[in-house]
């Protein structure tokens, strides 16, 4: 449990939000295309991506941690388990493994917690199926834990995607990078692309032509990765809607990464008012650099474009639309029913506590802008509405129940909120 509550308006500069979540993935389970060691600087020290670094460990892989860097040396051959994989609470390791290893001969369980386990998984399993994987599990394969017998021949495929979903992408692509001729994916709107960047810059030849894609098979190994993690969008922006609710402060978030697919919702603060800025700093694997968000007075928006990039933001940037002048609404955002709660649902219920006026929709909610009352938040075992509401814990009392899902994606979030707020941890 913690408890929030303003202490100052302030002038801040953060140096070390979490690493980036997709990118950290990615980094350990692409190690394992190369037949070289991968160093990886930076990477994501919390529950979700450690779980993806020991199935990669699992799996066969060397793995070398001196505290700073990573290094991770493939195995010859991938290593059948003698046990299940566990991918504790994350969505992307079950997904954008269960791709991975449904193209590898061998016999693979993977499982999860609680919550991950009521996760729907067909979205990844019925286009995997559909290029002849044998995934097994619970409701036909909708819920882990999921039996994957891999098979090192799937089909090369024309996939049209309903969905625009990053993990059943890069599931996608990485059977057809084993495939024997060359497949076609494609998505509805664009979804996140760090794969398809990164497994080119490893000297994958994956032609990108906005959603669509056409991947050809590797002809030999990858190069191996030397990445220097950026620091996550996803998670920075609680301290952005800290400093665009907050009179007279402003933050300055460095290292940031600056991918489009992953700071659409800082535009959407600056399109409500507050004063955001991006400085471009470097551009290897992606765009890196420093964002600087002020406070200003907020005034509601409609959201209902570009969801999938601002997907995993949604909670944080209802907080915002909680406190902005006049009606928010949010539509096109039934995605948001499947992660790692209901949130359409909890966003609604743990603002109704807090005095908010919100309306439920099948696909979205709106909001009026209100004055927040004091209140007691369940998570629901959401690390990211966890969050936000301790961030709400500026404009009235919070007190956060079930805060240790935090750790899976930030682990020094309560610390650098202390540097913000008065927080009492229990
Ligand atoms: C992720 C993709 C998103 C996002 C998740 C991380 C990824 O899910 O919500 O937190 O790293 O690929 P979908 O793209 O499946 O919606």
């Amino acid at each position: 449990m913690i408890s929030v509550c303003f202490k100052d308006s302030f002038d801040l500069e953060i140096k070390d939000i979490a690493s980036d979540k997709s990118i950290s993935h990615r980094c350990a389970i692409f190690s394992l295309l190369s037949d070289k060691s991968s160093v990886i600087k930076n990477f994501l020290r919390a529950e979700d991506t450690l779980s993806t670094l020991r199935i990669v460990k699992a799996l066969g892989a060397r793995v070398e941690d001196d505290g700073k860097v990573i290094k991770i040396t493939p195995p010859n051959k991938i290593k059948e388990p003698s046990d299940i994989l566990d991918c504790g609470n994350s969505g992307t390791a079950i997904r954008l493994l269960l791709g991975f290893l449904s193209a590898r001969d061998g016999f693979f369980v993977l499982s999860g917690d609680k919550y991950l386990n009521s996760r729907p998984m067909k979205r990844v399993v019925n286009p995997l199926r559909s290029i002849g994987a044998k995934i097994y599990g619970r409701s036909d394969g909708e819920f882990a834990p999921l039996c994957v017998i891999g098979n090192d021949k799937l089909k090369s495929f024309k996939y049209d995607s309903k969905i625009a979903s990053a993990q059943v992408k890069t599931a996608m692509i990485l059977t057809a990078i084993r495939a024997d001729k060359s497949s076609q994916y494609k998505e509805p709107t664009l979804s996140r692309d760090h794969s398809e960047k990164m497994l080119n810059v490893m000297g994958a030849n994956i032609e990108i032509d906005g959603c669509e894609l056409v991947i050809h098979p590797l002809t030999k190994y990858l190069k191996p990765l030397d990445i220097k993690v950026p620091n996550d969008p996803s998670s920075g922006f609680f301290f952005a809607v800290a400093a665009a609710i907050t009179k007279n402060s402003q933050i300055r978030l460095k290292n940031m990464l600056l991918n489009k697919t992953r700071i659409e919702a800082y535009k959407v603060l600056a399109k409500m008012g507050a004063v955001v800025e991006f400085i471009k700093t470097d551009t290897k694997y992606e765009d890196i650099g420093d964002i600087i968000i002020k406070n200003a007075p907020l005034k509601g928006v409609e959201v209902s474009k570009n969801i999938a990039w601002l997907i995993d933001e949604l909670p944080a940037l209802s907080i915002a639309f909680a406190v902005a002048n006049g009606k928010s609404r949010v539509k096109n955002a039934k995605e948001l029913r499947v992660k790692e709660s209901d949130r359409i649902s909890t966003i609604v219920r743990n603002l109704k506590k807090c005095n908010i006026k919100v309306d439920e929709f099948e696909d979205g909610y709106e909001i009026e802008g209100g004055v927040f009352k004091s209140a007691k938040i369940d998570s629901y075992g959401d690390h990211r509405i966890a969050m936000s509401f301790a961030i709400a814990g500026l404009l009235a009392p919070m007190r956060i129940e079930d805060v240790d899902c935090i750790n899976t994606s930030f682990p020094n979030f309560v610390t650098l909120l202390s540097k913000i707020a008065k927080v009492e941890t229990k």
